[in-house]
């Protein structure tokens, strides 16, 4: 078999990339034009004669990891895009070959059982109760459920319709009723207003939430908008709250939050799509204290827990409300049937869906729980001395303290000198970052995934950033 000539080949072009790229010497994005890539790549040869094997495979290949972004370079800094760990690599290359699709338990037992293993292991951080068996799921329990999406953002819609069922029983037959509100802030991540807008919910039924300086929820102003909400004749379907935000990585106040929904029987929705991961380490869970409160949380071990795109985590306090947020028949896929397992399609928007909790397993069984929470936590802290450095800058200004691993500055002068710097660092290829509006200006953003960033270079971003400033 032609196969394990080939991986090899592949596994030789990948480690010579991994070892060009952790040593930071060649550029860490190249942008080439479209249409160039497209030719040099020989896509339409290859296309049409076929034989991507060999040596053609090495020469693709090798094309192919020459303008492809190199997360594993350290002057990697822009998205919240995990440095993929070898181990979680490996797995999706098992995924990959084996293809067990995992709609339904027989298509993919051993997926299954790990995606039921993560999600258990993932309530279990939260401090939930994980799931008994569930083919001896007692509907009647009350214990913390879950599934794994294809991203993020799939999973704040998912995590949105299990409120939705609450809310609105009956919304799948009758549709959505026209009076429900979402109660977010203007911090949240966009999938949320989108997973509003899909779900029929308009800009008038989205409520902003007052934030503080560092664009933090402030429960003192909560009872207002409740009594906002009502007087405009409308339910509260979900308020979500962030943990952390995107922009610039702060947690929402929980343990507040998560009283005052309570108090008023309003679903709580916890964002942890980037920050969850703090519930690894002993020393950074308090980030999150009181996400317990909460009715559902999403969780993406594809930002901050090493894994390669993707692997996101709906969980929820009370598994039957997930059970119950979808109720679609398909005969081919939902019958009756004796089944050592379980299907977690009643779970999902999808139907074929990859071996997602595979790639965070590997990653999990690999570095270990010690060693995961050691991970955040240098990133965490390399954030805080980021800060520090940066501020002491003339010149320089950062938006907030960091309280996860992101940080946001920028240098005197206009947005446009933030965007133009940054399009600079791009086109030289000495660093890759990110840039984010944070009240109501522009700032440069790092985001510390890569676990090989170090002191020595922010220092030296911070001098390529001196200079362009001087000079843009
Ligand atoms: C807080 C938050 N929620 C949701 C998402 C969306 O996740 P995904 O990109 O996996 O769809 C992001 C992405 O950056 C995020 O930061």
């Amino acid at each position: 078999m032609s196969f394990t000539r080939d991986a090899r080949i592949v596994s030789r072009e990948l480690s010579r990339h991994y070892g060009e790229s952790v040593r930071g010497r060649d550029a860490v994005i190249r942008q080439r034009p479209i249409e160039d890539l497209v030719e040099g790549l020989e896509l339409r040869r290859l296309a049409s004669g076929g034989g991507l094997q060999g040596r053609k495979l090495r020469r693709f290949v090798r094309r192919y990891l020459d303008s492809a972004t190199r997360l594993h370079h350290p002057a990697y800094l822009a998205h919240q895009v995990a440095v993929p760990h070898p181990s979680g690599s490996l797995a999706s290359m098992i995924d990959g070959f084996t293809n067990n699709a995992m709609a339904i338990y027989e298509m993919g037992p051993a997926a299954a059982a790990i995606e039921f293993f993560v999600v258990n292991w993932m309530l279990e951080k939260i401090g939930w109760p994980p799931s008994p068996s569930p083919r001896h799921h007692q509907v009647s329990a009350a214990y913390g459920g879950g599934v794994l999406t294809h991203g993020g953002s799939l999973a704040n819609l998912t995590a949105l319709l299990a409120a939705r069922g609450r809310a609105a029983p009956r919304a799948w037959s009758d549709g959505a009723p026209a009076d429900l509100a979402l109660l977010a802030a203007a911090e949240s991540h966009y999938s949320i207003a989108r997973a509003a807008g899909i779900m029929g919910m308009g800009r008038a039924a989205r409520y902003d939430l007052p934030v503080d300086a560092k664009g933090r929820i402030v429960p003192d102003s909560l009872p207002g908008v409740f009594r906002r909400v009502q007087e405009d004749g409308r339910r509260p379907l979900a308020l979500v709250a962030n943990a952390c935000s995107t922009a610039v990585g702060t947690y929402d106040p929980l343990e507040e939050i998560g009283h005052a929904c309570r108090e008023r029987g309003i679903w709580l929705h916890v964002d942890g799509a980037h920050g969850a991961s703090a519930l690894v380490s002993p020393a950074l869970r308090r980030l999150a204290a009181g996400i317990e409160l909460a009715d559902s949380v999403v969780w993406d071990a594809h930002k901050l827990m090493r894994t390669p795109t993707l692997c996101a985590a709906v969980l929820v306090r009370d598994a039957r409300t997930l059970d119950s947020a979808f109720e679609q028949e398909a005969s081919y896929l939902f019958h009756d049937k004796d089944q050592p397992g379980f299907d977690f399609i009643h779970r999902t928007v999808e139907c074929t869906k990859a071996a997602l909790g595979l790639r965070f397993f590997a990653v999990l069984a690999s570095l270990g729980e010690a060693g995961l929470a050691s991970y955040v936590e240098r990133q965490f802290a390399l954030a805080q001395e980021a800060y520090r450095f940066i501020s002491g800058q003339p010149g320089f200004e950062c938006a907030v303290e960091p309280e996860a691993n992101i940080l946001c500055f920028r240098v005197e002068g206009p947005d446009q000198l933030q965007l133009a710097i940054r399009s600079r660092l791009i086109s030289r290829g000495s660093h890759y970052l990110s840039t984010a509006e944070f009240n109501g200006r522009r700032f440069l953003r790092i985001t510390f995934m890569n676990p090989l960033t170090s002191m020595k270079d922010v220092a030296l971003l911070v001098e390529n950033v001196r200079e362009l400033a001087a000079a843009p």
